[in-house]
């Protein structure tokens, strides 16, 4: 069955794999930098949204030294958009570590990666296979849905990981291991979708459990999720001849060492606080005036509702740990989207 199942993926691939900058090309060897780089990104963003960042880094920051000398407020205004600010700091860490102590060079193997901030089970194995064709399994939610179904998995997830590891160690093929691995993320995201898969032009459709039984959509079999609770908050956008006043956020935690509004602390709670309580928070005492509401946000764990009031000052004063910046449309660009929603309200 193994020698079998590779090689039909692996023929399908070499015919039908997506076009990525990431990917290797004929002319060139690849580079584990440029691996590196693009499996940080995706790691909780889609293929789509990934390219035009991956493009900017990589233009900007092309080897591991130059992203190592960069400052790390710039890496976090290159990455606003991206989200989960937490992988733009490690990754950072990660270059300074490659760069400084590594003589620029990758670790080869997922076992010495894994060591490296930013870089788990799953991105240690991505780079290992396709950069080092390290013969390892790299199972991500494309690949965990089509094996689910190939195998008719019914217990749930995320209990079902290690099965899905355990299935693609025995299809492994003994070579073109980074190939196997993004071949099975391609039949996963074009063919093997969540809904109606395109089951007639899948290559490996004849080891396929649920599509003999027809019933593919059954699987992923998830386990519920708990709902998300709602933050309610004010955030405070303080004007003065052209300039707003933002505040660089504490380095560790939840949008850690980013450029934001200043707010009200994000609790949890049902309404939005009140004029009363926004003096206790404000980084200043003004007349605020209501600007609107922000559309929601949602981070993993909960929903954030925004209420934006404004203040014009008539000279910029200096507050301790906030910056004025020019409010265009290029500071926006730079901070992250929950921050560039608030901005859209005024
Ligand atoms: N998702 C994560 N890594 C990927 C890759 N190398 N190609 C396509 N999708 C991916």
């Amino acid at each position: 069955m193994s020698k079998n199942f590779s090689t039909q993926l692996l023929n399908w691939y070499d015919r039908y794999q997506r076009d990525f900058p990431w990917r290797a090309v004929a002319e060139q060897p690849i580079d584990p930098y440029r691996v590196w780089l693009s499996e940080i990104m995706l790691q909780q963003t889609t293929t789509a949204t990934v390219k035009g960042y991956f493009e900017k880094f990589i233009t900007r920051w092309p080897t591991v030294q130059t992203l190592a000398a960069a400052e790390q407020s710039e890496v976090l205004s290159a990455w606003a958009g991206l989200g989960y600010y937490a992988r733009a700091r490690n990754m950072h860490k990660c270059a300074r570590i490659i760069a400084c102590d590594m003589d620029g060079t990758f670790p080869c193997s997922a076992d010495k990666l894994k060591k490296l901030p930013g870089i788990g089970d799953y991105t240690s194995a991505a780079i290992a296979a396709i950069a080092y064709g390290e013969n390892i399994a790299v199972v991500d939610a494309n690949v965990e849905r089509v094996i689910s179904r190939i195998a008719r998995i019914e217990t749930p997830f995320p209990t079902a990981k290690p099965q899905v590891k355990a299935i693609i160690d025995e299809l492994l093929p003994a070579k073109r291991a980074g190939d196997f691995a993004q071949a099975m993320m391609d039949v996963g995201a074009t063919i093997c979708t969540p809904r109606t898969p395109k089951c007639t032009i899948c290559p490996v459709k004849t080891f396929c459990q649920a599509f003999k039984s027809g019933d593919t959509e059954k699987y992923p079999v998830k386990a519920l999720k708990k709902p998300k609770p709602t933050r309610h908050i004010v955030s405070f956008a303080i004007i003065c001849d052209g300039q707003i006043l933002l505040e660089r956020r504490p380095d560790k935690g939840l949008l850690g060492g980013t450029l934001g509004l200043p707010s009200t602390p994000w609790e949890v709670r049902d309404d939005f606080p009140g004029d009363n309580e926004l003096k206790n928070h404000a980084p200043i005492e003004a007349p605020w005036q209501s600007a609107g509401q922000a559309p929601r946000h949602s981070f993993t764990h909960f929903h954030l509702e925004t209420n934006v009031v404004r203040a014009s000052l008539p000279e910029m004063t200096e507050i301790p740990k906030h910056e004025w910046h020019r409010n265009n449309s290029q500071l926006a660009e730079s901070l992250p989207t929950v921050f560039r929603k608030m901005l859209d309200v005024l």
